[in-house]
């Protein structure tokens, strides 16, 4: 049994859940980018300037709101200038990353920017601390941004773009306590305010700075160091900034991966296997709570937004593909990873202003994998699909009291969710039930509304198996489904159905 109460008075403190909690990662990385996103004009795969087309229709369809490149780690060895002019010209460099693979820089600025315009979502760029210098990034940004006549804007010209494209997203570096340069939370602070201070706002652009936070696997203790300390030297500063909007920092990153042990594999595992995963997920509410405490400390104006911008299941590569490529299946379980997290950014859209699932086509959590000419959505897709409801709506809060999961021993609730009602008056709830043998008896009690005018109508996502999955010969596996209306009972303001076990449905009121 679970009993969900959800509160539908709007006030002046509601939250709105901003649309970029639905974005999307892209590296250089495997087969993300070339071979995925990307297959050149000559491919006999249709596409428009070289980009995969039934990849960018699929990206829309869930209303893709940004994508973040080029890494991750790749960023802090990517310079911007090897990947613009003739492409017979472009420097051949190495993936030093990602398998040492050679990069002919045939995806570089203007391509990125061109697949941003044909998916319609803004860009996010991570510019490179960890090898590049100050220098570098400041004219990354005005080759991007300046209408001028200056020699670097001039040479965007002479590379087919007159006119200067806008970006909003820019990350200071990835992940630099590690592969972006193994830094100290103090050394790394320092450097952050240097590059942000010259990551200007050329006239016509506003740029929202995003520094690196850390990544879960570290204790407790580093991780809340590290945001101690980047936020006591940055808050001042943008403390001085405020009143002209210059401000220092605007954003700090924090990954959290989903494992279940050691490499693990993505479709062969038991139910033990299964829990441990959902716990490791949940685990990771309970950390982002932790850092949001110390935001709420350093930052009580909420001037700084926490970015959770790689998340998402990470196995063992598949059999006979190169385990530099993190090429992995992806089954109903990593579904539930996908909306146990949606729900948890959802409610604490308060602080979390965007997050980016990784990575978007054949690397790790995808939404998409390909093989030559096909391509397959995965049950992860069908989540961002299902959830896209609560892009910019106004979240409902929203408490769950829930059983525990018979099984698995690892005191886990069984029903998670978060609500939101959009600019129509429309109500979303998404519920997750992880319990894999039985269905859960659930019951909503909506306060401020009676529900019998209103139409209510469902969509689950379920598979027959836990580790059921789409396949290039069986691609609709696992899809979407009407759930069947004559589950609903309406009493008032309550709303009862049974849950089937390991299953995601949204309800529409
Ligand atoms: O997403 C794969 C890698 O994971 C990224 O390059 C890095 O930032 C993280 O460690």
């Amino acid at each position: 049994m679970a009993n969900i109460i959800i509160d539908t008075e709007i006030t002046k403190d509601s939250k709105k859940i901003s649309r970029h909690i639905y974005g999307h990662f892209a590296e250089h990385l495997g087969r993300c980018i070339y071979d995925g996103f990307y297959v050149g004009e000559d491919s006999s795969i249709p596409n428009t300037r070289g980009i995969r087309n039934d990849i960018v229709e699929a990206l829309k369809k869930i209303k893709i709101p940004n994508l973040r490149w080029p890494g991750g780690c790749f960023a802090d060895e990517y310079h911007w200038k090897d990947g613009i002019g003739p492409k017979d010209k472009r420097p051949v460099t190495i993936n030093t990353h990602w398998g040492e693979v050679l990069e002919d820089n045939s995806f570089g600025t203007h391509e990125f920017f061109d697949l941003c315009e044909q998916l319609g979502c803004e860009p996010c760029i991570c510019g490179n601390v960890g090898s590049g210098t100050v220098q570098e990034m400041k004219n990354w940004i005005e080759y991007i941004t300046f209408d001028g006549k200056s020699t670097l804007a001039e040479l965007r010209r002479t590379n087919g773009k007159e006119k200067p494209w806008k970006i909003k997203y820019w990350d200071i570096g990835n992940e630099n306590w590690g592969c972006g340069g193994t830094m100290s939370a103090e050394y790394y602070s320092d450097l952050y305010c240097q590059y942000s201070t010259y990551c200007k706002n050329l006239p016509g652009n506003q740029l929202y700075k995003i520094a690196s936070g850390i990544t879960k696997e570290y204790p407790i203790d580093t991780i809340l160091h590290w945001y101690d300390v980047l936020l006591k030297k940055t808050i001042p500063q943008n403390n001085l900034g405020a009143y002209e909007n210059n401000l220092i920092i605007h954003g700090i990153t924090f990954h959290c991966y989903t494992r279940a042990g050691f490499e693990a594999p993505s479709i062969k595992f038991n139910k033990r296997r299964w829990y441990s995963t959902m716990q490791n997920a949940l685990q990771h509410e309970k950390i982002i709570e932790k850092i949001i405490g110390i935001m709420d400390i350093h930052d009580p104006r909420n001037s700084v937004s926490l970015i959770v911008d790689e998340w998402g299941t990470w196995w063992r590569a598949e059999e006979g593909t190169n385990p530099k490529f993190l090429y992995q299946q992806n089954s109903m379980r990593d579904a539930l990873v996908a909306s146990l997290h949606l729900d948890m950014f959802n409610n604490h859209c308060d602080r979390i202003h965007m997050a980016n699932i990784a990575q978007t086509i054949n690397v790790l959590q995808a939404m998409i994998l390909t093989q030559d000419e096909k391509m397959l959505l995965t049950p992860s897709y069908h989540v961002f699909d299902m959830y896209q409801v609560h892009q910019d709506a106004t979240l409902l809060p929203t408490t769950i009291t829930s059983e525990k999961c018979e099984q698995g021993k690892k005191n886990l609730f069984a029903i998670h969710g978060s609500a939101s009602i959009d600019d129509e008056q429309k109500i979303h709830v998404s519920l997750s039930n992880i319990e894999l043998d039985d269905a859960i008896d659930i019951s909503i009690e909506f306060s401020h509304i009676e529900l019998k005018d209103r139409k209510i109508s469902a969509r689950i996502l379920r598979g027959e198996k836990m580790n059921s999955h789409n396949t290039f010969d069986n691609p609709d596996q696992v899809k979407p489904k009407n759930f069947d209306s004559s589950n609903f009972e309406v009493e008032r303001n309550k709303l009862s159905l049974k849950m089937p076990s390991m299953s995601i449905i949204v309800i529409e009121l």
